[in-house]
């Protein structure tokens, strides 16, 4: 079984996407230990509460400083057994004492096909205005390892989605998140759990 933590900034679709996967036994020998939000009204955590997941917030600025964050971080998904770390729209950028605690078994989506509209700077519905001022035709998500660097890590999947006329950055963060977003997320952690012995 894969001890999955789902870290959420936000309205946690995609978080909702994992747990329908695993309800639905489309995702398998997969286990959602804990949801961690940066924000306490984050809903998010309304969708752990509601699915019987115990969720928390953890926010940076109650910490010293980054690493302190970090540590604390570190230690609170060690104790529940985590396997793997699930960036499900997680908007801060992670100390790299975490990210060397948990080196490559930390996952991210993001909403455009790397490395288009992607790095410090680029989240959530300023990516879509950026690839509709951009004016491409093709857009979509990517799930990758998260390493050191901001949207750099190995590419685990990607799926495209098409930009039609008229869209605006809302319409097109609904489709991508409906066609991409929601189905390659919980595909890549499948095929980690697929790896993931005993
Ligand atoms: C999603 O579109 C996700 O790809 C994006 O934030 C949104 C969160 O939505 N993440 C990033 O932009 C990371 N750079 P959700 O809370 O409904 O899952």
């Amino acid at each position: 079984m894969l001890k999955i933590a789902v870290l959420v900034s936000g309205g946690g679709t995609n978080l909702q996407a994992i747990i329908d996967a695993v309800k639905s036994h489309k995702l398998t020998n997969v286990s959602i230990e804990c949801v961690v939000s940066n924000k306490p009204d984050a809903y998010a955590l309304t969708r752990a509460e509601d699915n019987g997941i115990p969720g928390v917030c953890i926010r940076p600025k109650d910490y010293k400083d980054k690493a302190a964050y970090g540590e604390y971080l570190a230690q609170y998904l060690t104790e529940y057994g985590i396997d793997l770390v699930v960036l499900a729209g997680f908007l801060v950028v992670l100390p790299e004492n975490f990210i060397d605690a948990f080196e490559g078994r930390i996952i991210n989506i993001h909403p455009s096909l790397i490395p288009s509209f992607c790095g410090e700077g680029f989240y959530g519905l300023k990516v879509h205005e950026s690839a509709l001022s951009r004016g491409v035709k093709v857009t979509g998500a990517t799930v990758h390892f998260v390493d050191r660097g901001c949207d750099t890590g190995p590419i685990i999947l990607q799926k495209a989605v098409s930009v039609q006329e008229g869209d605006t950055p809302e319409i097109l963060q609904k489709r991508v998140m409906e066609q991409a977003e929601w189905i390659i997320l919980p595909q890549a952690i499948q095929l980690i759990a697929d790896k993931h012995k005993n």
